[in-house]
Protein backbone atom coordinates (compact mmCIF):
# COMPACT_ATOMS: atom_id res chain seq x y z
CA UNK A 1 0.00 0.00 0.00
CA UNK A 2 2.66 2.99 1.33
CA UNK A 3 4.27 1.43 -2.57
CA UNK A 4 1.20 2.62 -4.63
CA UNK A 5 0.87 6.13 -2.34
CA UNK A 6 4.47 6.43 -2.87
CA UNK A 7 4.03 6.23 -6.82
CA UNK A 8 1.24 7.83 -6.67
CA UNK A 9 2.22 11.33 -4.94
CA UNK A 10 5.07 11.46 -7.35
CA UNK A 11 2.79 10.94 -10.24
CA UNK A 12 0.91 13.98 -8.96
CA UNK A 13 3.41 15.75 -7.87
CA UNK A 14 4.29 16.33 -11.67
CA UNK A 15 0.98 16.33 -13.23
CA UNK A 16 0.85 19.50 -10.48
CA UNK A 17 4.11 20.79 -11.79
CA UNK A 18 2.94 20.25 -15.67
CA UNK A 19 0.07 21.83 -15.36
CA UNK A 20 1.67 24.93 -13.37
CA UNK A 21 3.70 25.46 -16.71
CA UNK A 22 0.57 25.14 -18.82
CA UNK A 23 -1.09 27.76 -16.28
CA UNK A 24 1.76 30.60 -16.33
CA UNK A 25 2.32 29.55 -20.16
CA UNK A 26 -1.79 30.23 -20.40
CA UNK A 27 -2.03 33.32 -17.81
CA UNK A 28 0.78 35.40 -20.37
CA UNK A 29 -1.18 34.39 -23.51
CA UNK A 30 -4.63 35.66 -22.00
CA UNK A 31 -2.64 38.73 -20.74
CA UNK A 32 -1.34 39.21 -24.55
CA UNK A 33 -5.13 40.04 -25.42
CA UNK A 34 -4.96 37.78 -28.48
CA UNK A 35 -6.47 34.51 -29.91
CA UNK A 36 -4.45 31.27 -29.48
CA UNK A 37 -5.29 28.05 -30.90
CA UNK A 38 -8.17 29.44 -32.75
CA UNK A 39 -9.45 29.93 -29.64
CA UNK A 40 -11.71 33.25 -28.63
CA UNK A 41 -9.98 35.30 -25.78
CA UNK A 42 -12.68 34.65 -22.91
CA UNK A 43 -12.07 30.93 -23.63
CA UNK A 44 -7.91 31.77 -23.51
CA UNK A 45 -8.51 33.05 -20.23
CA UNK A 46 -11.26 30.03 -18.52
CA UNK A 47 -8.71 27.61 -19.91
CA UNK A 48 -5.99 29.39 -17.66
CA UNK A 49 -8.17 29.78 -14.82
CA UNK A 50 -9.43 25.90 -15.35
CA UNK A 51 -5.73 24.60 -15.55
CA UNK A 52 -4.66 26.63 -12.39
CA UNK A 53 -7.90 25.06 -10.45
CA UNK A 54 -6.74 22.04 -11.45
CA UNK A 55 -3.10 22.28 -11.07
CA UNK A 56 -4.78 22.51 -7.56
CA UNK A 57 -6.49 19.48 -7.10
CA UNK A 58 -3.10 17.47 -8.27
CA UNK A 59 -1.25 19.08 -5.37
CA UNK A 60 -3.90 18.48 -2.79
CA UNK A 61 -3.68 14.95 -3.97
CA UNK A 62 0.38 14.98 -3.68
CA UNK A 63 0.78 17.07 -0.45
CA UNK A 64 -2.27 14.39 1.18
CA UNK A 65 -0.72 11.14 -0.28
CA UNK A 66 2.38 11.91 1.43
CA UNK A 67 1.36 12.85 4.64
CA UNK A 68 0.24 9.12 4.27
CA UNK A 69 3.55 7.66 3.19
CA UNK A 70 5.26 6.48 6.07
CA UNK A 71 9.04 7.77 4.05
CA UNK A 72 8.12 11.53 3.84
CA UNK A 73 7.76 11.36 7.08
CA UNK A 74 5.47 14.86 7.02
CA UNK A 75 3.74 16.33 9.92
CA UNK A 76 0.87 18.88 9.06
CA UNK A 77 2.81 21.99 9.47
CA UNK A 78 4.84 20.65 7.13
CA UNK A 79 2.20 21.65 4.81
CA UNK A 80 2.38 25.10 5.39
CA UNK A 81 5.65 26.24 7.25
CA UNK A 82 8.73 25.97 4.58
CA UNK A 83 11.90 24.70 5.90
CA UNK A 84 11.32 22.51 8.56
CA UNK A 85 10.68 19.18 7.03
CA UNK A 86 13.02 16.35 8.27
CA UNK A 87 13.51 14.80 4.96
CA UNK A 88 15.43 17.06 2.83
CA UNK A 89 13.97 20.40 4.45
CA UNK A 90 15.62 22.69 1.52
CA UNK A 91 14.30 20.77 -1.26
CA UNK A 92 10.90 19.91 0.68
CA UNK A 93 10.48 23.64 1.89
CA UNK A 94 10.40 25.10 -1.56
CA UNK A 95 7.66 22.89 -2.04
CA UNK A 96 5.81 24.14 1.06
CA UNK A 97 6.77 27.75 -0.22
CA UNK A 98 5.03 26.63 -3.80
CA UNK A 99 1.68 25.68 -1.88
CA UNK A 100 1.89 28.71 0.51
CA UNK A 101 2.29 31.16 -2.88
CA UNK A 102 -0.16 28.98 -4.83
CA UNK A 103 -2.69 29.64 -2.37
CA UNK A 104 -1.71 33.29 -2.31
CA UNK A 105 -2.59 33.17 -6.14
CA UNK A 106 -5.56 31.46 -6.63
CA UNK A 107 -7.75 33.06 -3.28
CA UNK A 108 -6.90 36.08 -4.32
CA UNK A 109 -8.06 35.56 -7.83
CA UNK A 110 -11.53 33.98 -6.46
CA UNK A 111 -11.79 37.17 -4.43
CA UNK A 112 -10.71 39.65 -6.90
CA UNK A 113 -13.73 41.55 -7.49
CA UNK A 114 -13.19 42.30 -3.73
CA UNK A 115 -10.01 43.27 -3.32
CA UNK A 116 -9.62 45.45 -6.20
CA UNK A 117 -7.50 44.88 -9.25
CA UNK A 118 -4.23 46.55 -8.31
CA UNK A 119 -4.01 44.08 -5.19
CA UNK A 120 -4.92 41.04 -6.96
CA UNK A 121 -2.06 42.10 -9.86
CA UNK A 122 -0.15 42.50 -7.12
CA UNK A 123 -0.53 38.94 -5.96
CA UNK A 124 -0.47 37.59 -9.52
CA UNK A 125 3.15 38.47 -10.38
CA UNK A 126 3.88 36.11 -7.35
CA UNK A 127 3.30 33.40 -9.79
CA UNK A 128 6.70 34.04 -11.57
CA UNK A 129 8.27 32.78 -8.65
CA UNK A 130 6.25 29.97 -7.78
CA UNK A 131 6.81 28.33 -10.93
CA UNK A 132 10.56 28.27 -10.55
CA UNK A 133 10.14 27.29 -6.86
CA UNK A 134 8.05 24.27 -7.30
CA UNK A 135 10.17 23.14 -10.76
CA UNK A 136 13.50 23.65 -8.32
CA UNK A 137 11.67 21.43 -5.69
CA UNK A 138 10.48 18.63 -8.13
CA UNK A 139 14.00 18.16 -9.11
CA UNK A 140 15.41 18.68 -5.98
CA UNK A 141 13.01 16.90 -3.64
CA UNK A 142 11.73 13.67 -5.44
CA UNK A 143 13.39 10.40 -5.37
CA UNK A 144 13.29 10.39 -9.30
CA UNK A 145 15.80 13.87 -8.87
CA UNK A 146 18.67 12.23 -10.92
CA UNK A 147 16.01 10.48 -13.69
CA UNK A 148 16.47 11.62 -17.42
CA UNK A 149 12.43 11.34 -17.65
CA UNK A 150 12.02 13.55 -14.66
CA UNK A 151 15.03 16.01 -15.93
CA UNK A 152 13.36 15.70 -19.61
CA UNK A 153 9.77 16.77 -18.49
CA UNK A 154 11.47 19.50 -16.30
CA UNK A 155 13.47 20.77 -19.12
CA UNK A 156 10.51 20.92 -21.37
CA UNK A 157 8.65 22.97 -18.95
CA UNK A 158 11.66 25.36 -19.04
CA UNK A 159 11.43 25.97 -22.30
CA UNK A 160 7.76 26.55 -22.72
CA UNK A 161 7.96 29.16 -19.97
CA UNK A 162 11.13 30.75 -21.01
CA UNK A 163 9.55 31.09 -24.67
CA UNK A 164 6.54 32.73 -23.13
CA UNK A 165 8.38 35.08 -20.80
CA UNK A 166 10.69 35.97 -23.67
CA UNK A 167 7.41 37.06 -25.65
CA UNK A 168 5.83 38.43 -22.86
CA UNK A 169 8.74 40.79 -22.86
CA UNK A 170 8.96 41.98 -26.91
CA UNK A 171 7.76 45.59 -27.01
CA UNK A 172 4.87 44.23 -29.23
CA UNK A 173 3.23 41.81 -26.60
CA UNK A 174 0.05 43.45 -26.18
CA UNK A 175 -1.60 44.32 -29.57
CA UNK A 176 -4.23 46.43 -28.62
CA UNK A 177 -2.51 47.92 -25.00
CA UNK A 178 -5.25 50.35 -24.22
CA UNK A 179 -8.43 48.11 -24.87
CA UNK A 180 -7.01 45.52 -23.51
CA UNK A 181 -6.24 47.12 -19.80
CA UNK A 182 -9.89 48.92 -20.44
CA UNK A 183 -11.60 45.76 -20.61
CA UNK A 184 -9.78 44.26 -17.67
CA UNK A 185 -10.28 47.50 -15.43
CA UNK A 186 -14.34 46.78 -16.27
CA UNK A 187 -14.40 43.56 -15.46
CA UNK A 188 -12.37 43.81 -12.21
CA UNK A 189 -14.72 47.34 -11.71
CA UNK A 190 -17.68 45.93 -8.69
CA UNK A 191 -20.61 46.21 -10.70
CA UNK A 192 -22.37 48.96 -9.14
CA UNK A 193 -19.59 51.47 -10.62
CA UNK A 194 -19.65 49.98 -14.08
CA UNK A 195 -23.29 50.58 -14.30
C1 LIG B 1 3.79 23.96 -6.12
C2 LIG B 1 3.73 22.90 -5.39
C3 LIG B 1 4.39 21.55 -5.66
C4 LIG B 1 4.73 20.94 -6.84
C5 LIG B 1 4.50 21.44 -8.26
C6 LIG B 1 5.37 19.68 -6.48
C7 LIG B 1 5.91 18.78 -7.39
C8 LIG B 1 6.73 17.72 -7.06
C9 LIG B 1 7.46 16.90 -7.98
C10 LIG B 1 7.46 17.08 -9.51
C11 LIG B 1 8.14 15.96 -7.26
C12 LIG B 1 9.10 14.90 -7.83
C13 LIG B 1 8.39 13.57 -7.94
C14 LIG B 1 9.36 12.51 -8.41
O1 LIG B 1 10.47 12.43 -7.90
O2 LIG B 1 8.96 11.73 -9.29
C15 LIG B 1 7.85 16.17 -5.87
C16 LIG B 1 8.34 15.42 -4.80
C17 LIG B 1 8.05 15.60 -3.48
N1 LIG B 1 7.25 16.59 -2.95
FE1 LIG B 1 6.29 18.03 -4.02
N2 LIG B 1 5.38 19.54 -5.11
C18 LIG B 1 4.78 20.66 -4.57
C19 LIG B 1 4.56 20.91 -3.21
C20 LIG B 1 4.92 20.08 -2.17
C21 LIG B 1 4.61 20.29 -0.78
C22 LIG B 1 3.80 21.46 -0.22
C23 LIG B 1 5.13 19.24 -0.08
C24 LIG B 1 5.07 18.96 1.39
C25 LIG B 1 5.50 19.74 2.29
C26 LIG B 1 5.80 18.38 -1.02
C27 LIG B 1 6.52 17.25 -0.67
C28 LIG B 1 7.23 16.45 -1.57
C29 LIG B 1 8.03 15.30 -1.19
C30 LIG B 1 8.25 14.77 0.23
C31 LIG B 1 8.54 14.78 -2.39
C32 LIG B 1 9.42 13.52 -2.54
C33 LIG B 1 8.53 12.34 -2.86
C34 LIG B 1 9.38 11.12 -3.08
O3 LIG B 1 10.02 11.00 -4.10
O4 LIG B 1 9.39 10.25 -2.18
N3 LIG B 1 5.63 18.90 -2.28
N4 LIG B 1 6.99 17.25 -5.77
Amino acid sequence: MSDALWYFARGSGVVSLVLLTVVVALGIGARSGRTAFNLPRFAVNLLHRNAALLAVVFLVLHVVSLLFDPYAQLRLFDLVLPFAGNYRPLWQGLGTLGLDLMIAIVVTSLLRHRIGARAWRAVHWLAYLCWPVALLHGLGAGSDNGTVWLWAISMVCVAVVLAAVIWRLTPHFTRFPQRAERKVAERLRPLEEVR
